[in-house]
């Protein structure tokens, strides 16, 4: 089968520039996480979804080999974050797509995903689009009503409230009523559990967490040095939701800019969150934005959640 990918948004070294020029301006000083995934913030989170620590990925996982099968078949399916992981492949064995539309911020995996896919699922036509999850997803290849939009491994928990409801207008906008939805969500759980899966023993989350100064440094020419910060992971228990901060060991005058950007010892800079869900809040976040739950899966210890869902 052909495969092709359309290019709705090239890349632009300006954006991570204006990300951090916003960031700056903030209390405490944010850094979106989309900025840890260049090619070894990728491979190091590849290495945190096999870690013992983090359980979500393979939880995700699991849930989809036991309950993929109940998924219907579709004409096509869209997934939001492309790669060709184990889940995408139970998915298509699943819902028999004709059609295949990854979705993804940058070009290289969906052309990886692309390739691979054609040669494995020779019926499946894949049409990649590169695009951010904040630009607008409308339109969608396919047939209304015939088509099943995926966004897995708990990516939706880098969202806030207010961004989330932005982003769940925005899948609604690109779907027809009878279109499914299926969603993957970390749940709330045991705060030392939680911790243990943003700050493993073997530190490879923080070694995650500090390659964002790396992507500073190499980017935007910066003088930062990553040995200079802590790892920090908390959960805000008011917010259900890990916080990753990068903590200054000592006072630090960053030329960034054309700025003096001056950290001062004990500082934190924000490099993510990560919201944890509870089912019910989940299904009334999606029914407020028009999309009704047919089903919720869960692990037995309700660890992480496969949620369904018809969009009205
Ligand atoms: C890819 C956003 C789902 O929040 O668990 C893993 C990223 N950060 N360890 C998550 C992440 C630290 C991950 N998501």
């Amino acid at each position: 089968m052909t495969w092709s990918v359309e290019v709705r948004r090239a890349p632009d070294p300006g954006r991570l520039a204006a990300d951090v020029r916003a960031g700056l301006a903030k209390t405490p000083v944010e850094i979106p996480p989309k900025w840890f995934y260049d090619e070894k913030g990728s491979q190091l989170f590849d290495e945190i979804t096999e870690l013992a620590e983090y359980y979500p990925t393979r939880t995700e996982t699991a849930i989809l080999v036991e309950h993929a099968p109940e998924l219907p078949h579709v004409g096509t399916l869209v997934e939001l974050g492309a790669g060709y992981s184990r889940k995408t492949r139970l998915l298509l064995e699943s819902v028999r797509p004709a059609l295949f539309v990854p979705l993804d911020v940058s070009e290289e995996p969906i052309r990886d995903a692309a390739t691979r896919i054609t040669r494995d699922f020779p019926d499946v036509e894949v049409r990649g689009i590169v695009a951010d999850f904040e630009d607008e997803l409308a339109p969608l290849p396919g047939f209304d009503g015939d088509r099943l939009v995926a966004f897995l491994g708990s990516t939706i928990g880098n969202l806030t409230p207010g961004p989330r409801a932005d982003f769940l207008a925005r899948v609604f906008r690109a779907t027809a009523p009878g279109d499914l939805f299926l969603l993957g969500a970390d749940l709330v759980k045991d705060t030392d559990r939680l911790i243990a899966a943003y700050d493993d023993s073997a530190g490879i989350t923080a070694a995650f967490n500090k390659n964002v100064l790396h992507v500073l440094a190499r980017e935007l020419d910066a003088d930062l040095d990553p040995d200079d910060f802590d790892h920090v992971a908390v959960y805000d228990s008011e917010h259900h939701r890990i916080e990753m901060r990068l903590r200054a060991r000592r006072d630090l005058v960053v030329p960034l800019l054309g700025l003096e950007w001056r950290i001062s010892e004990g500082e934190e800079i924000l490099t993510e969150t990560s919201a944890k869900f509870q089912v019910e809040g989940l299904r009334a976040e999606l029914a407020a934005a028009g999309f009704a739950v047919v089903t919720t899966w869960t692990d037995a210890a309700a660890d992480f959640s496969l949620t369904l869902a018809r969009r009205v």
